[in-house]
């Protein structure tokens, strides 16, 4: 019989997109068999991953002015705490972490947190090597992008994730639009194979997912091996994944408007499963930005697939990014912009200021747009979204929606949903009927959530 490891306490902090919260929690799974255990705060815990995020701002500074809080509750564990920056900005930026906090002992990029036994291993022995000094030098860097599949060598996640669950079937980009890191921290666009996406959805659905978010930086790029050792798109994908009993509902994100392929459009159509609510960055309204950005579409390339969608789905909901002010962009561009949100309509939008980030094209580009000018269009842009994110949440009040409940509510008697288009919905029910999908009549409708009464219990069993 094999001991069973000692209890060792792990805390992740993630920043970032929904990626990164799956592979936090792959993280976690991986070093599960080593004997950690979650733990809520970094204060006193074994080991200490910091998993970042590389997309905007001052990413890097953000880093190192969390990793000094760290350094202070690591010092307090004797240094025996083990800290270890992944994600995105540790791949692009893994030397200068090296060289402004040597207290860091794991540097992993994305493609490698299979491989964090190993590293902790190595990290423990440089330890110990030196007990009672700096863990300087002693390092364990992994940041490369090796050809083995990471997905092959992660076991199966024993943590549930909950009524609502991540899977990623698709890594990195090959777009390499202007402003994004993306190509440069994740790498190129890898699918993963059918057959091991379907036994994860089977897996997640045993431990209680009633609804499958399909998780990629391209996602809709996925083109996997089937089964029958043919190759497959989204599409197929989607309608194999809605075949599974108990799960009603699926989504994907994040998505380019060219692998919007006519399979994946009639998916909309054909799968009742697949909820009419489409993450779908557009960026930008301006032929000449988009086209500056390397998107390889016009805005009424944009708008030919935003209606070939409502015409498969009507009630499709559209989500979208958009960038102002990036390099080039003049008030025109920028109206452009607003043109095409008043012609779409979206009922969610994210928007944020161009920001330059190291080693992109864009960064490097003349006629950068001050930044006077990129607040006062992010203003206006963000109002403009915020009406219609208010109009669309206003038109769901009077209407019977079916709810998928996901947990409890913030008072007793209270639960919480989610509806098809991602509104949080607050109501008045038991707790027993989280994991069920019920049809719930909307009473009013909040900036950010709804709230209803139950209308049917128990849409699914
Ligand atoms: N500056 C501002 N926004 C960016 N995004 C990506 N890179 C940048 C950047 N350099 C936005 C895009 C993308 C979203 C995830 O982040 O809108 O779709
Ligand atoms: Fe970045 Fe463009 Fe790739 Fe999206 S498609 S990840 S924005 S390079």
């Amino acid at each position: 019989m094999t001991p069973s490891p000692d209890r060792k306490r792990l805390h992740v902090i993630t920043w970032g997109c929904q990626m990164n919260v799956y592979d936090s929690g792959r993280m976690a799974d991986v070093l599960a068999p080593l004997g950690y255990a979650p733990a809520e705060t970094a204060d006193g815990a074994d080991m200490v991953i910091l998993n970042t995020c590389h997309i905007r701002d001052k990413a890097a500074e953000k880093v190192f002015s969390e990793l000094g809080r760290l350094r202070r509750l690591k010092e307090a564990t004797g240094n025996r705490m083990i800290l270890a920056v992944a994600g995105c900005v540790a791949q692009a930026e893994g030397a200068e972490i090296l060289a402004r906090a040597p207290y860091v002992d794991i540097v992993l990029g994305p493609q490698t947190y299979h491989r964090l036994p190993e590293m902790v291993a190595r990290a423990s022995r440089a330890g110990a090597s030196r007990a009672g000094a700096s863990r300087a030098g002693g390092v364990v860097i992994e940041t490369d992008f090796p050809v083995e599949d990471k997905f092959d060598h992660l076991p199966d996640s024993a943590r549930p994730q909950g009524v609502t669950a991540f899977l990623t079937i698709q890594e990195g980009c090959d777009k390499f639009c202007s402003f994004c890191v993306v190509p440069y921290t994740r790498g190129a666009e890898q699918s993963r194979p059918a057959a091991a996406i379907l036994r994860e959805a089977r897996h997640l659905v045993a431990q209680g997912a009633r609804e499958i978010t399909l998780l990629g930086q391209n996602v809709n790029a996925w083109h996997g091996e089937a089964p029958d050792g043919s190759s497959w798109g989204l599409g197929r994908l989607l309608r194999e994944l809605a075949d599974i009993p108990d799960l009603p509902r699926l989504r994907y994100a994040t998505s380019h408007p060219r692998d919007m392929d006519d399979d994946l459009i009639a998916a909309h159509r054909d799968v009742p499963a697949l909820m009419p609510f489409l993450h779908l960055p557009v960026q930008s309204g301006s032929d000449r930005i988009l086209e500056a950005m390397n998107r390889k579409h016009s805005a009424a390339d944009y708008r030919r697939i935003v209606d070939r969608l409502r015409d498969a789905r009507p009630d499709l909901a559209l989500s979208s990014d958009f960038i102002v002010g990036h390099p080039g962009e003049t008030e025109a561009d920028f109206e452009a912009t607003m043109t095409l949100v008043r012609q779409v309509d979206f009922a969610l939008a994210y928007s944020f200021k161009y920001s330059p980030r190291p080693g992109t094209p864009a960064a490097g580009a003349p006629l950068q747009v001050r930044e006077a000018d990129k607040d006062r269009r992010l203003q206006a842009l963000q109002a403009l979204l915020r009406e219609q994110q208010a109009r669309f949440a206003q038109a769901c009040v009077g209407l019977t929606l079916p709810v998928l409940f996901t947990g409890p509510g913030r008072h007793s008697g209270q639960i919480v949903g989610r509806s098809p288009f991602l509104h949080p919905v607050h109501l008045s029910g038991h707790a027993d009927l989280i994991g069920n999908e019920s049809m719930v009549r909307i009473v009013t409708a909040h900036p950010n959530s709804l709230a209803g009464t139950l209308v049917q219990e128990r849409l699914i069993a």
